[in-house]
């Protein structure tokens, strides 16, 4: 118990002095690591000793991803209340698997997927998996979407495999996410072997360019663009794809949590049209790593996909079994910090996160173009792309910036130009933080010159 109470301390001094230091870690503090890079000792060691050599060590060498000026990749920081359930989470250590055996983790996560359902404006009778990422979530509702369209062509693709299978047509946006075409490559149906569709200015796939569609046909949308953050036309896809009985799916990475905001719900229009969704709760949701969300129309498409049986395996028959609709068995009890949340936040609670996170990156994008640098995006959402001029005086910037410490931004190649990558995902986030990183980021500019 002495052990715990000291972690939490540690864990709280952590977080308390994330906002005095550098977001990215020091060249010193990385080569610290070694120190930890012994042979694999032959004794034990006090689980003491063991807490504050991580602290001391690995703590400093972290990137301060659970601060407020964090602005790379789409990450948010955890909620207080999804910290603090994922600690009680972990003393349970529940492998919710079954309902049967681990009922309260297993109902959390029956009741979060409701509303989840609710929230994003989805059939009501949808399945669900939480799984480890969007990753994940995208290959779960593809093995969906892959056992319903052979099954509906005379195949049973988790009896009978893909060899001799009836050919499938998948189609993509040529701005699909880098991680679709893996989980297109883990279900078979090969990262290339795919019909991409030319998209508009802003990354959108274009409708009007659909090559012709059939029952074979899998389309996979996008409902935010990592770079711009914009929305394929997905209630007009559908409309087309459902007049031949095509599937559509849509990866909502971070984008379906616009649904969840006034201002910013008219972006998912029609997207409940589609048959499957694939979404992140450790992006906009704010839950500690790992979380990923998969839903599927006809959940049984799902089930089909995912479950197995055995006669040592329980299985509820009032009840929802977890790991019926995820690749996994075994599988922690990633619905808890979920329903936190959504609890915690409410509905109002997560609209301002969204309407909040989206209002910062709208003052970067005014601050950095009336700066006299170019915005390269619409910005409808959390994503600002900017452009300090060629491609060689940007990198240079934003390596500046990232060594500074204020804040952290990415680079970008996108649609040929290279620019700085800004996503504002975090609750953390304050005034202050967008103000104190937009004054550093034109600081930098500055020093090599307007456009
Ligand atoms: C549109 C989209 N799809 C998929 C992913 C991959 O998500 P994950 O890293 O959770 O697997 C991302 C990550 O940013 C994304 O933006």
């Amino acid at each position: 118990m002495e052990l715990l109470r000291e972690t939490s301390q540690r864990a709280i001094r952590y977080l308390e002095h994330l906002n005095q230091r550098g977001v990215a870690p020091t060249r010193e503090n990385v080569a610290g690591l070694e120190r930890l890079g012994m042979e694999l000792p032959d004794n034990p060691t006090d689980p003491m000793d063991v807490i504050r050599e991580l602290d001391e060590v690995v703590s400093p060498a972290t990137m301060a991803m659970a601060g407020p000026r964090f602005f790379g990749f789409v990450i948010g920081g955890s909620l207080p209340a999804t910290l603090a359930a994922n600690w009680l989470a972990g003393a349970w250590d529940q492998n919710t698997a079954f309902y049967d055996i681990t009922p309260g983790t297993a109902r959390l996560e029956e009741i979060a997927l409701t509303w989840l359902i609710d929230l994003f404006k989805l059939p009501q009778q949808s399945g669900g998996a939480f799984v480890t990422s969007d990753t994940l979530a995208n290959f779960s509702a593809l093995a969906a979407a892959r056992h319903e369209v052979l099954r509906q062509l005379g195949w049973n693709v988790e009896s009978d495999g893909l060899i001799g299978a009836p050919k499938l047509q998948l189609v993509v946006g040529a701005e699909a996410h880098p991680s679709l075409f893996k989980s297109l490559g883990l279900l078979g149906l090969g990262r290339n072997k795919v019909t991409r569709v030319p998209v508009d200015d802003q990354g959108r796939m274009r409708a009007d360019a659909l090559p012709a569609l059939s029952r074979s046909t899998i389309i996979c949308t996008q409902a935010g663009n990592v770079n711009t953050g914009s929305f394929d036309p997905i209630e007009e896809i559908c409309g087309r794809a459902h007049e031949v009985g095509a599937w559509v799916h849509v990866d909502g990475a971070f984008g379906l949590w616009a649904s969840a905001a006034p201002s910013k719900a008219y972006l998912t229009e029609g997207v409940e049209e589609a048959d499957s969704w694939a979404t992140d709760a450790h992006k906009w949701l704010n839950v500690p790593y790992d979380s990923g969300l998969a839903f599927v129309r006809n959940g049984d498409a799902l089930r089909s996909a995912m479950a197995i049986s055995a006669e040592y395996l329980p299985a509820s028959k009032a009840h929802r079994d977890p790991s019926e609709y995820t690749p996994e068995l075994s599988r922690r009890a990633r619905g808890v910090e979920v329903w936190a949340a959504l609890r915690s936040l409410g509905r109002s609670g997560l609209a301002d996160l969204i309407e909040r996170t989206c209002r910062y990156a709208k003052r970067f994008a005014e601050g950095l173009t009336e700066a006299g640098y170019e915005v390269l995006n619409d910005v409808v959402l959390n994503q600002v792309l900017v452009s300090f001029g060629d491609a060689h005086t940007t990198r240079k910037i934003i390596a500046e910036l990232q060594a500074d410490g204020t804040c952290w931004c990415g680079v970008t190649v996108w649609q040929g130009h290279t620019a700085m990558r800004i996503s504002v995902s975090s609750w953390a986030t304050k005034d202050e933080d967008v103000e104190r990183s937009l004054k550093e980021m034109l600081r930098i500019a500055a020093k090599y010159g307007k456009r």
